[in-house]
């Protein structure tokens, strides 16, 4: 039994939800992924984001994370980043089952169905941490009622990193009540830059070559009846947005549906 520091007792602050931790799964030195208890009140739209924080200050330091649960999910997931001195990540990464983290109340984000224009396809193009947003989306039934077909990327260093999309997937696919409406929609192509056999090759290099569309035996992409949604580091997102363009693609917004969306909350 390892001894634990007790929490400090700060106030909570006014306006925000404390949760519980309920379950923790660290997968490498440096990623790690969470659940919390969802308070009674709380909606959200699966591919949202709202802030979280601990209670350990007197003003708490909040940062945004992408809710990896669906909409439905009785529980609130999210998917992590260790960031050595990261003012927030640094203690988050030692969060335990019984722990409180605190949340704002409000969800936002671009990262929605609302936001595109009806479509046939739905790419999901993410990097690192960035495919959280998307473990809800392609785990709502709605995703599904929308789109015929779902194709969720994630390109990665180490294949290690890799695993929390390939555990997602896995289970979405064998889950009693997620393969209903899921069946065979569902493509997921993983790739890992920096080591491995397979597919070494960024995302962008993928689409530009076409060997996406030939690995997963799909057509192309095509502004017509494809819609995409792209997260990942700045570099990633401006490189991804320029091939969508290139494609005719345009760049869409809660107020303003189009054909592809970012998000542009967890850069810098
Ligand atoms: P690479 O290994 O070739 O740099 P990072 O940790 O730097 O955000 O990288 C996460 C993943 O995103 C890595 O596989 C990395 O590939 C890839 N990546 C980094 N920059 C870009 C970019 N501009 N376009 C596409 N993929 C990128």
């Amino acid at each position: 039994q390892m001894e634990r520091t007790p929490e400090p007792a700060f106030p909570i602050p006014a306006g925000v939800f404390a949760e519980t931790v309920t379950s923790v799964t660290h997968y490498t030195d440096s990623l790690f992924s969470f659940r919390i208890s969802r308070p009674q009140s709380f909606r959200f739209r699966s591919g949202e984001f709202v802030m979280i924080g601990l209670p350990n200050a007197e003003k708490p330091v909040f940062r945004a994370y992408s809710i990896a649960s669906p909409s439905w999910d009785e529980e609130l997931e999210f998917f992590s980043i260790k960031v050595p001195d990261g003012p927030l990540t640094e203690h988050l990464q030692k969060i335990a089952v019984g722990d409180t983290v605190l949340m704002r109340k409000k969800s936002t984000g671009t990262l929605v169905l609302d936001a595109l224009k009806p479509g046939k396809r739905l790419f999901l193009f993410s990097t690192g941490t960035g495919i959280a947003p998307f473990a809800g989306v392609v785990r709502d039934p709605e995703t599904y009622e929308k789109f015929e077909q779902v194709i969720l990327t994630q390109t990665c260093r180490l294949e290690a990193e890799l695993t929390y999309g390939r555990e997602l997937v896995a289970t979405a696919r064998s889950d009693e009540l997620m393969s209903e409406f899921i069946g065979d929609k569902l493509l997921f192509h993983a790739s890992a830059t920096r080591e491995g056999e397979t597919r070494r090759h960024r995302i962008t290099t993928l689409i530009e070559t076409g060997r996406l569309f030939d690995e997963l035996g799909i057509p192309p992409l095509d502004p017509t009846d494809d819609r995409a949604m792209i997260c990942g580091s700045m570099a990633m997102l401006k490189d991804t947005e320029k091939l969508l363009d290139a494609r005719g693609f345009v760049e869409g917004a809660n107020s303003r549906p189009d054909t592809y969306v970012v998000e542009r909350a967890f850069v810098d």
